[in-house]
This record gives structure tokens, C-alpha cells and sequence, in this order.
């Protein structure tokens, strides 16, 4: 079973910001769930490296633009790694194989007749890289996302029959039966995408005559190639599809899921497939679009100076609870709010007080009454059970929808489950007074533990392998969690054997006061 995601390919003129990494980290979690799921998983993220937008940039930090892409993709290249972010491949829209591909992919729109030249004068806004209707602007004439004025732009461009399309799309996308289904999730957003589909659509040009930091036209040498279309042709180049016939990656091709913000929902889920069913190509079979979030109330930017970087989030929490926090504080599609407070409550609540208090009086339990050793008894498998369906039913539908911040919830409320657990037997007393039953409940706790951590595993690769150790856990746990989503029934009595010894916990979460 193969299963491909993608992220934007994210523009360069601006450095890695929370912005990015909340898309990145999700579909991250979203990856290694699939392959716990034992799938093929390819997932694909990168940079978007031509157009005006990154010229500008460059000019204004004295550089060349390929000098400055080649400095600034690595900032990206670096933030995921920090992050731990499990991308099988790391696309750039200035490596040679995709000039090659984009080009490739226009001719063939070219040769079907899908293209043609005229004249054009219209306003373009450059931050979006996008032509701009006037009624689109706000009462200043700016841009709504940019609050800049678009340029007149008066050019002879090459343009798609996009308009062509109309039909075919809403077929795809509105009949879920569809052997070519196009999902646009969510379904609010489908909604919108639909109506304005409803109105028509127009042509649109995808050249470029003025702006030579570009590809250039294989038909036409004075025009490179719009930025969009050779933004959006890169989930397939990654891949060697259409054009490397004997590339076996090939075979990844339609993406399951093309994960993005609603900003740019648009461009995927008409502009993008339009592309692909005009040069004979198979479309992406779902189309994710998040929320946009804002910090304290603001639009992210560098003028208010609350930008939020990967590094500031990995100095304060660490790299997992940067991980789980940047993904679990807000619901995943409306948009959304965050702030440094939200984040440190959620830390607090979630991390220090559920999940870390869990490891370290369970830890302290079994070093103090059995000598840091997993007690011999028989499994009571109620605690087990319970858990087991949390996880099994709650956890697995909201991840399989993609709703990360619920899925997360599953996991504190099995979390909680166990910690109530422990209040409602104390076994402090039952030390006292019954020694086998102090061992079954400690048995009990741990079992269902190690099945928490196997679904924490997506959110918080490092810790979560960390408190399997500590629990003296046996194997792998990327190994068992795939085993046992294959086969539960072979893990009915748990993961940490009678006799296993636990290692002392350290504080994995200090409270933030
Ligand atoms: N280069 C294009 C994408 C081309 S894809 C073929 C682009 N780049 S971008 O750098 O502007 O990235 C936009 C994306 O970054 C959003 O769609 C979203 O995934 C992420 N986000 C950036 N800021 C964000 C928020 N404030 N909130 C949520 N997501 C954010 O567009």
C-alpha cells in the first residue's frame, strides 16, 4: 500500500516560522501514523524558489537570487531536521531534474492546444504571486493578505484554457463515487471552492515575459515559466512522474493528500488538477487545507515582531512537546489563535501534568515497592481494554480524518484514564494491605502505558521511545507499534514482561511556572 504526502513547497523570502512548521509537523504525524499503518509512505516537502517575490528578497539582501535560494533553503532544510520531521525527499524548484519536468509538463499543455498568447493588463500582487481583481482589494486598494498595492502589469503572456475545465471539476470533486474523485476536505472549504466554481472559471496565464529568475518557456525563450505552475508541477518531479519511465517511484502517483493552508486551497484544488487533466495526468486524490492561524489576535509578521521560529518553540519546550503543542493547541481546519501563553498551558496541562506525572509515579511506585522491577502476576485486562478502545476507535477515526488536534485529545483522555486510575486503587494503601493486588494494578498500568506510547509515537518520536525504555518495554517500539496495529491480539498481555527492569525516570517536563 502506498500512501504520498505533501507539504507546500514554501517560498524563500521569508526564514522558517511556526507558520510552516504547524503544516510541516502535521503532515510529519500524519506520515509516520501510515507507516505504523504499514504503509509506503513518500513524503515530499521543499522550497519554492523563482518569481518576483524572491528576487526582491534577494536584492534586498545584496545577493544573487540562486546565492540567495541557496543560502535560504537550507534554513529549511535545517528547521525540519530540528523538528525531526521524516521527509523522504527535500524538493527544490531550482534542481535541475524539475526544470527539466516543468518544462516537460508545459509543452505537453502546449502541444494539446491547451495554451495560447494574447495581451494583458491587469493588476498583480506580488506577495501572492497572483493577478488580482480589483474588487478582491481592500478600501486602500491594497492586497487583504499583503496590505500592499498590486502592480499594473501590461504584458503578452502565454495563457491556459483553464476555463475548459470548469465541468470536468466539479464532476471530479463533487461526486464522491467518481473513479477520479477529487476530496476537498474540509467540507466547508469544499463548499467555498465549489461555489466559486460555480461562477466559472478564467483562463489564466502561466508565463511570465518580463521576470527572467524563472524557467523558461521551452516554446518560447523570452518567457519563463509563471511561478505557480512551477511550484505546483514539483510534487511530481519529486516522484519522476510522468517523464522517468523506469523510476519505480513513479508508482506513488496520485498523491492520497496534499496538505496545505486555505490561502493557497485554491491553487490545488482547481488550478493544480486543471494542470494535470489538461496534460493527460492522473489528479490528487484528496486535498487537505488547515487554517490560518494568528499569534495573540496578530497576523505573524516581522513589523509586529511576533514571529514564532522552530528554534524558539524547540528552547523553551524541546523538540517532541514543540512538536505536540505546535500541533494540539488549536483545532485543525477553522482558523485559529495561538499565543505563548496558550502554549505554556497546554504544556503544563498536557505534557507536565499527564503525561510526565504518569512516567514519573509509576516509575516511582515500581522502584519503591518492587525494586524497579515489572511484577510477576496474571494481566487484568480491564484498564487495558479500556484504553485499547480510546485508542483503537477514538484516536484511529480522528487521525484517519486528519483531525490531529482531536486524535491528541484520545491520547490525554487514555492519559487521564490510567492517572485515575491510580487515584481510585491507591496503591499506596494497597501496599499496606495487599501486595498481589499492588502488583496487578501496577502491571496493569504500565501495559496500558506502553499501548499509549505507541500511539504517541507520531506526535513525540523521541520521548515517546524514551518512556518505553523507562517502563522496560521489550523491542523497538516503531517495530511493535506496527506489529501490533497488524495483529493486537498477539500483544493481549502487554509489552513490558514480568521481571523487566525499569530504568529511573528522569523529569521529563518540568512545570513551567
Ligand atoms: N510557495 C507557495 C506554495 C507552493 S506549493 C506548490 C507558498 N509558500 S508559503 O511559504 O507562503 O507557504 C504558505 C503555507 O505555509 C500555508 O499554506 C501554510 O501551509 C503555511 N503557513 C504559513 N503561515 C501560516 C499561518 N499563519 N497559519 C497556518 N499556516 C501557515 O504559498
Amino acid at each position: 500500500m502506498k500512501f504520498y504526502i505533501t507539504t507546500p513547497i514554501y517560498y524563500l523570502n521569508d526564514v522558517p516560522h511556526i507558520g510552516h512548521s504547524y503544516t510541516t509537523i502535521a503532515a510529519d504525524i500524519m506520515a509516520r501514523w501510515k507507516r505504523l499503518k504499514g504503509y509506503d509512505v513518500f513524503f515530499l516537502t521543499g522550497t519554492d524558489e523563482h518569481g518576483a517575490k524572491i528576487v526582491a528578497a534577494a536584492k534586498e539582501n545584496g545577493k544573487s537570487p540562486q546565492e540567495f535560494v541557496d543560502e535560504m533553503s537550507e534554513k529549511f532544510k535545517e528547521a525540519w531536521k530540528l523538528l525531526n520531521i521524516s521527509n523522504t525527499d527535500f524538493i527544490r524548484t531550482t534542481d535541475e531534474r524539475h526544470v527539466k519536468n516543468a518544462q516537460n509538463i508545459i509543452q505537453l499543455l502546449f502541444d494539446k492546444g491547451l495554451i495560447y498568447k494574447k495581451k494583458y493588463t491587469a493588476l498583480y500582487c506580488v506577495g501572492c504571486e497572483k493577478f488580482i481583481l480589483e474588487r478582491d482589494l481592500d478600501e486602500n486598494g491594497c492586497c487583504h493578505d499583503h496590505k500592499t498595492k498590486p502592480q499594473l502589469q501590461s504584458e503578452e503572456n502565454y495563457f491556459f484554457k483553464l476555463s475548459q475545465f470548469q465541468e470536468t471539476l466539479l464532476e471530479r470533486i463533487l461526486d464522491a463515487n467518481h473513479k477520479e474523485h477529487i476530496e476537498i476536505q474540509p467540507i466547508e472549504r469544499r463548499n467555498e471552492i465549489v461555489g466559486k466554481l460555480k461562477l466559472g472559471l478564467d483562463d489564466i496565464s502561466v508565463s511570465r515575459a518580463a521576470l527572467d529568475w524563472g524557467i523558461p518557456v521551452p516554446f518560447d525563450e523570452n518567457h519563463t515559466i509563471y511561478v505557480w505552475v512551477d511550484a505546483l508541477v514539483s510534487y511530481i518531479t519529486a516522484i519522476g512522474y510522468p517523464i522517468e519511465k523506469n523510476n519505480p517511484l513513479t508508482a506513488y502517483w496520485p498523491a492520497d493528500i496534499h496538505l496545505m493552508a486555505k490561502d493557497i486551497l485554491w491553487f490545488h484544488s482547481v488550478i493544480w488538477p486543471a494542470i494535470l487533466i489538461g496534460a493527460g495526468l492522473a489528479a490528487p486524490k484528496k486535498v487537505y487545507s488547515h487554517g490560518f492561524f494568528t499569534i495573540d489576535g496578530d497576523k505573524m509578521s516581522k513589523t509586529i515582531g511576533n514571529v514564532i521560529s522552530p528554534q524558539a518553540l524547540v528552547d523553551k519546550f524541546g523538540v517532541d512537546a514543540a512538536r505536540y503543542l505546535t500541533v494540539s493547541l488549536i483545532p485543525f481546519g477553522p482558523d485559529g489563535d495561538i499565543s505563548w501563553s496558550g502554549l505554556n498551558l497546554k504544556y503544563n496541562t498536557d505534557l507536565a501534568n499527564n503525561l510526565g506525572n504518569l512516567t514519573s509515579r509509576l516509575n516511582k511506585m515500581l522502584q519503591k515497592y518492587f525494586e524497579g522491577n515489572i511484577p510477576s502476576v496474571k494481566h487484568n485486562a480491564a484498564l487495558f481494554e479500556k484504553v485499547e478502545q480510546i485508542l483503537n476507535e477514538d484516536f484511529t477515526k480522528e487521525m484517519d480524518a486528519f483531525q490531529i488536534h482531536k486524535a491528541s485529545d484520545a491520547l490525554q483522555r487514555a492519559l487521564t484514564l490510567i492517572n485515575q486510575q491510580i487515584e481510585n486503587d491507591a496503591p499506596w494503601a494497597l501496599a499496606k494491605t495487599d501486595m498481589e493486588k499492588l502488583k496487578e494494578c501496577l502491571f496493569s498500568y504500565i501495559q496500558s502505558f506502553d499501548l499509549i506510547l505507541l500511539y504517541l509515537f507520531p506526535y513525540m518520536p523521541i520521548i515517546s521511545k524514551k518512556i518505553w525504555e523507562i517502563n522496560g518495554a521489550q523491542g523497538d517500539l516503531e517495530e511493535i507499534a506496527k506489529d501490533y496495529l497488524a495483529n493486537p491480539k498477539k500483544y493481549k498481555d502487554g509489552f513490558s514482561k514480568a521481571g523487566a527492569k525499569l530504568q529511573i525516570a528522569e523529569v521529563l517536563f518540568p512545570r513551567i511556572q
